[in-house]
């Protein structure tokens, strides 16, 4: 079945057929980044402009292999070493480089909504990689594709979600996208870190973490945004690590089989111990491995549509 949207925005937007067609494609193209010559001609002649406001690691550099593998161009916009710092506006911004012709966007802004803007003001594709606290759709879709490749299933596991849930987005873009897909999710963190509502997105809360570990199939640990809090919002980070760290000794209440994800960066000993991330549970690097495929059969299924 085509894929007939032009833009990725969230994962609020997509219906679950969407959502398992996209998993599909990325299970398919995945094989491509094991050959010796990671390279394929179906994107040639495309091109792709990464706009980022912030800073990123992986979801910059997967979506940039991501399209090389498939043979499209690709350009790197850096607001702090671009005219962005003269003060040119982020739709001027836009519009300039639409002028190039490029045919997708993948943009990250640190304010919540903007994507939806921009993608309103260019006949390119938008790709949400990132928007404040709103929404991080390719991280969600990787991070269902983990749990499948993991599990074989989505529906019935329960997903047991840690941290600063208030100033995530890829918290909110797991939760719309999970409980979509028939998980229970469970978000979890001091009562200072959990936003109003989240019943209404079809996730339940806890405040309690030793509690609520047993219930867990798949644990997914959160970092603290502090560059997205206003305030002092706990009384100390190691007083955090404590209650909602996950560490060997809590680990020991979940299930065996229970999968450790987290989306990075980690801070290692606030959120999550070494000896957690690294352990046998933990799939973090499967994470960021997936991460490239599901962004390659973004690219493929939103260039399809041109
Ligand atoms: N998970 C994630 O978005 O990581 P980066 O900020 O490094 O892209």
């Amino acid at each position: 079945m085509p894929f007939k949207r032009k833009d990725l925005l969230g994962i609020r937007d997509l219906e679950v057929h969407e959502i398992e067609h996209i998993l599909e494609v990325a299970f398919s193209l995945k094989e491509i980044n094991t050959r010796a010559i990671k390279k394929v001609p179906t994107l040639r002649g495309k091109t792709v402009i990464h706009l980022f406001y912030e800073p990123s690691t992986r979801t910059r550099t997967s979506f940039d292999i991501a399209a090389k593998r498939l043979s499209a161009d690709t350009y790197s916009v850096t607001a702090s070493t671009s005219s962005i710092v003269k003060g040119e506006t982020t739709l001027d911004t836009l519009k300039n480089l639409e002028a190039m012709k490029p045919d997708i966007f993948i943009i990250r802004h640190s304010a919540s909504g903007t994507l939806q803007r921009l993608a309103q003001h260019t006949t390119a594709s938008v790709v949400n990689a990132g928007d404040g606290m709103h929404e991080h759709p390719s991280q969600a879709l990787l991070d269902m594709m983990t749990i499948k490749e993991h599990k074989n299933r989505l529906d019935g596991l329960t997903v047991l979600i840690v941290g600063d849930i208030t100033h995530s987005r890829v918290a909110r873009s797991n939760i719309w996208g999970l409980t979509k897909m028939g998980a229970r999710v469970v978000v979890c963190g001091p009562a200072t870190l959990i936003p109003p509502r989240l019943e209404a997105m079809g996730a339940s809360v806890s405040l309690h973490l030793r509690e609520v570990i047993p219930e867990a199939d798949v644990i997914m640990m959160l970092r603290l945004q502090t560059e997205r809090q206003q305030q002092m919002l706990l009384p100390s980070l190691r007083e955090y690590a404590i209650y909602y760290g996950l560490d060997a000794e809590k680990l020991k209440k979940a299930k065996n089989d229970v999968l450790i994800m987290h989306p990075g960066p980690i801070n290692r000993g606030v959120e999550i111990s070494p000896e957690v991330a690294d352990g046998p549970h933990s799939v973090i690097l499967d994470q960021v491995t997936n991460g490239v495929a599901v962004r390659m059969a973004l690219l493929y299924l939103l260039a399809q549509r041109q």
